[in-house]
C-alpha cells in the first residue's frame, strides 16, 4: 500500500515537470514583426535549418517591429573589440551590446531590411535616421557594409561614406589607409578613411564618454565630436 502511494506520487511529480517543461518550450518567431508587441527579448529562427537565436525587439518606438543589434547606454560595455567578438556578438541585450556580424549576415542575406539608428546626446536631445535596404556581406567579403542612398530623418546623413566597406577591427584592419582605424577610433565598424572627421562621418561604436573625444560616439550632422552621444541603438526592420 505505501509503496503504491510512493509509485502515485513519483508518478505526480514526473507529470508535474513534464507539463512544465512543455509549457516553457521556446517559441520562436521569424521576425521582430511577428513578435508580441511590448519590447523585449525574444527568440527568432529565420528558417528550419538555422539555430534560433536571442535578439531585443523594439516594440514601441519608431512604429515597433525593429530589431536592434547594437546598443550603448553607459560605458560599462567596451566596443574595443577584437575581430571575434565582432563576428559572434557581445554584450548584454538589454545593456550594451553587438549582436554579431554573423547573425546581422544571415538576416539580412535572405530578406530585406531597412536600418534605423536612433541617438541621444548628453543633453537629452533625441533624433534619428533610417536608411533603406541594409545588408552585410559575408565574412569572405569582409562583412562589408551595403546600404541605400535613400534616407530620412531628424539627425541627418552620416553614414553613406561607410557604404561599401569592410569592417574592421583592431586586430583585423580591412580598410584602405595606412591607420588602424578601429585602433584609434575605439571600435569595430565599417570603417573608412578614419582621419577625416567631417560632417557626414559618425562613431557609434566608440569610447562612452561626455567629453567630446575625436573617438567617441559621434553622429557628425548632430552635433559632431563636440557634441558625444549617451545613448545610440542600431535597428533593422523587415521591410513590408
Ligand atoms: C550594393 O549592392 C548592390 C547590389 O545589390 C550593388 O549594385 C551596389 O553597387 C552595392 N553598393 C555598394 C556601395 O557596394
Ligand atoms: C576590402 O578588402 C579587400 C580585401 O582586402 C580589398 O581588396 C578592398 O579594397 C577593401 N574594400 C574597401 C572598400 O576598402
Ligand atoms: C583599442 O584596443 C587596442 C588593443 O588593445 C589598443 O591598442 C587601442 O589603443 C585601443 N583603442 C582605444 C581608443 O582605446
Amino acid at each position: 500500500m505505501l509503496a503504491l502511494a510512493f509509485l502515485i506520487k513519483v508518478y505526480f511529480i514526473y507529470e508535474l515537470l513534464r507539463s512544465s517543461k512543455v509549457s516553457s518550450a521556446r517559441i520562436t518567431f521569424k521576425s521582430c514583426g511577428e513578435a508580441p508587441a511590448h519590447s523585449e527579448i525574444y527568440w527568432i529562427r529565420l528558417s528550419e535549418t538555422n539555430a534560433p537565436f536571442q535578439v531585443f525587439c523594439e516594440q514601441e518606438k519608431f512604429g515597433g517591429g525593429w530589431l536592434v543589434f547594437q546598443s550603448r547606454y553607459d560605458g560599462t560595455t567596451s566596443f574595443n573589440r577584437t575581430w571575434n567578438e565582432y563576428k559572434y556578438g557581445f554584450g548584454d541585450l538589454r545593456n550594451n551590446f553587438w549582436l554579431g556580424l554573423d547573425k546581422l549576415h544571415q538576416l539580412t542575406s535572405v530578406a530585406n531590411y531597412d536600418l534605423l539608428i536612433s541617438m541621444a546626446n548628453y543633453l537629452d536631445f533625441m533624433a534619428y535616421q533610417k536608411y533603406e535596404n541594409f545588408r552585410v556581406d559575408g565574412e569572405d567579403k569582409l562583412y562589408s557594409l551595403n546600404v541605400s542612398e535613400q534616407n530620412t530623418g531628424t539627425a541627418g546623413e552620416s553614414l553613406l561614406a561607410y557604404n561599401g566597406a569592410n569592417f574592421s577591427t583592431f586586430d583585423k584592419d580591412n580598410g584602405q589607409i595606412t591607420a588602424n582605424c578601429a585602433s584609434e577610433m575605439g571600435g569595430g565598424f565599417w570603417h573608412h578613411d578614419c582621419r577625416i572627421q567631417t560632417k557626414d562621418r559618425s562613431n557609434v561604436n566608440g569610447l562612452h564618454s561626455d567629453r567630446g573625444l575625436n573617438n567617441g560616439i559621434w553622429w557628425g550632422e548632430f552635433g559632431g565630436i563636440n557634441e558625444p552621444l549617451k545613448h545610440v541603438r542600431l535597428h533593422i526592420k523587415l521591410k513590408n
